[in-house]
């Protein structure tokens, strides 16, 4: 293929830069633009903060993505409606396609009473902050001694690792709007967590529901199982706290005083099976917990104000796709305009699974490019366009050196890991 073509990638966790690095070794010029200074998306503000082998091990591997020559970096910008350019400019500069790669960043809220209060969260915003991702690193969190934690997957857990770990908070809740079957959490990370949970705590939900899940009916043993099997691998119990899961309970209310959260109101769920899936459905039952921080670790949708059409938390795809990868449809309704990684499927699976879909979505890209000629877009005229901006435009050079500057600093100071938590700090460090 000729490298005439000229696409723009925006967004560089892992699908982006996987399919950046795939569309460039197709001869593709390419042009990355991201919201954060810095590459990598969730891996490196997502992936809980000590896992520090797995984080060196991506960085290494995004580095050597963006090391293709026909591939271009622009950090610290944000496209979108409420952005540094909108969609709709990008298109104006006339790319052969553009694929988006921006992640799931809209925020799953369920519209309850009492969301606004002090001390309910939304774990993207907690994790992002404990990750250093500016701004959210400046942002203040109020972590009582109790918390509730609404979800079953590993984000919950991840979030409780950090409330036991680097809030000292005494107990914690999971709430779980069905039952111990379907918890969606894994062994691997549940081993950090199982030695808090509060066993006998645990018998006793487990005989609670136990009517509920017989009913449906479902083998207890199965759930038991789920939660339990991480227990002979657990990582030892080095803090005080308790952990429970308080099965087949949704979040209805959250009350507070003088602006601040004392209670949750949960409704208790019975399960119906329909169409081969376990569904909870309320009964009407209410009960209140009290309880100082709420965090929804529910998963997230995609940001709304980005300029593509929405529906039910996804970006929409063309539901008959001309250039499918492996069935799947990468389309938007937008002509030239593709989807990729938590863009296309919200909140889905590990970056493994991210950098497959990047690299899928990148492949349906080139399909499409083969079936037309290039057009002229000019990347003179966009980089005059981006440096019109008046604001600090990250490379890779400057990517290269901001990455050696912190590695010096984690030395310095004797640090696994060190991360500038501010625009401000990288900047500076960065002279710009
Ligand atoms: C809390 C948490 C922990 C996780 N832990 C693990 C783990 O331990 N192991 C594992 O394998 N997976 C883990 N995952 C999953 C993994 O992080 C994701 O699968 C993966 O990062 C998704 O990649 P993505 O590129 O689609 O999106 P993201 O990683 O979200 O990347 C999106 C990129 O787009 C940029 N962007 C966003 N909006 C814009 C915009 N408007 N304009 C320009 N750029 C924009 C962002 O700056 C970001 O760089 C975790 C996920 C979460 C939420
Ligand atoms: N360490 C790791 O490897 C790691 C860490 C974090 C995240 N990740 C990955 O990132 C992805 C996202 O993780 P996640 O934990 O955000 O998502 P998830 O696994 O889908 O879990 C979301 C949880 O929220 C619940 N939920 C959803 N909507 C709800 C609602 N309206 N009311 C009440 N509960 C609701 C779900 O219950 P239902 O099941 O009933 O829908 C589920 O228990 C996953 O693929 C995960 O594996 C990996």
């Amino acid at each position: 293929m000729s490298n005439q073509f000229l696409v723009a990638v925006i967004g560089a966790g892992p699908s982006g830069l996987f399919a950046a690095r795939e569309l460039a070794t197709h001869g593709v010029r390419v042009l990355l633009f991201n919201r954060d200074i810095k590459a990598g998306g969730l891996a490196e503000y997502g992936i809980y903060l000590d896992k520090y082998t797995m984080k060196s091990g991506l960085r290494k591997q995004f580095r050597q993505a963006l090391e293709q020559p026909n591939l271009e970096y622009y950090g610290n910008l944000l496209i979108g409606a409420h952005g540094d350019l909108t969609l709709e400019q990008l298109r104006a500069f006339g790319f052969d396609a553009i694929l988006v790669t921006t992640g799931a960043q809209g925020t799953k809220w369920l519209g309850l009473p009492g969301e606004d209060l002090e001390g309910v969260y939304h774990a993207k915003d907690v994790v992002f902050s404990y990750n250093q991702l500016p701004p959210f690193s400046q942002k203040k969190f109020r972590f009582g001694k109790k918390c509730a934690i609404i979800g079953a997957g590993n984000v919950m857990v991840d979030i409780a690792r950090f409330l036991i770990h680097y809030q000292h908070v005494d107990e914690i809740t999971a709430i779980v709007r069905r039952g111990p079957n379907e918890v969606n959490f894994t062994k691997e990370e549940m081993k950090h967590l199982i030695s808090y949970l509060d066993l006998n705590g645990f018998e006793a939900e487990m005989a609670r529901v136990l009517p509920v899940l017989q009913a449906l009916p479902q083998d207890p043993e199965l759930g038991r199982q789920k939660v339990l099997e991480a227990l002979p691998k657990a990582d030892p119990k080095t803090k005080p706290t308790h952990f429970h899961f308080d099965f087949l309970a949704s979040p209805t209310a959250m009350f507070g005083e003088n602006g601040k959260l004392t209670q949750l109101e949960v409704e208790d769920n019975a399960l119906t099976l329909k169409d081969g899936e376990v569904k909870a459905r309320g009964t009407g039952q209410k009960r209140l917990l009290d309880v100082e921080t709420v965090i929804f670790a529910i998963g997230d949708k995609v940001d709304e104000s980005f300029g593509l059409p929405t529906e039910r938390n996804e970006f929409i795809k063309n539901p008959n796709p001309k250039f499918p990868e492996e069935g799947v449809s990468y389309e938007t309704p937008l002509e030239g305009v593709f989807v990729g990684g938590w863009s296309r499927k919200a909140s889905e699976g590990l970056v493994g699974v991210a950098r497959k879909d990047g690299i899928n979505a990148a492949k349906a890209v080139l399909k499409y490019l083969e079936t037309r000629p290039a057009q002229s877009a000019d990347v003179a005229t966009i980089r005059a366009a981006l440096s019109a901006l008046g604001k600090p435009i990250i490379t890779k050079a400057d990517l290269k050196k901001l990455e050696g500057i912190e590695a010096e600093e984690a030395k310095k100071r004797g640090l696994e890991d060190f991360k500038f938590s501010s625009n401000a700090e990288m900047l500076e460090a960065l002279n710009r």
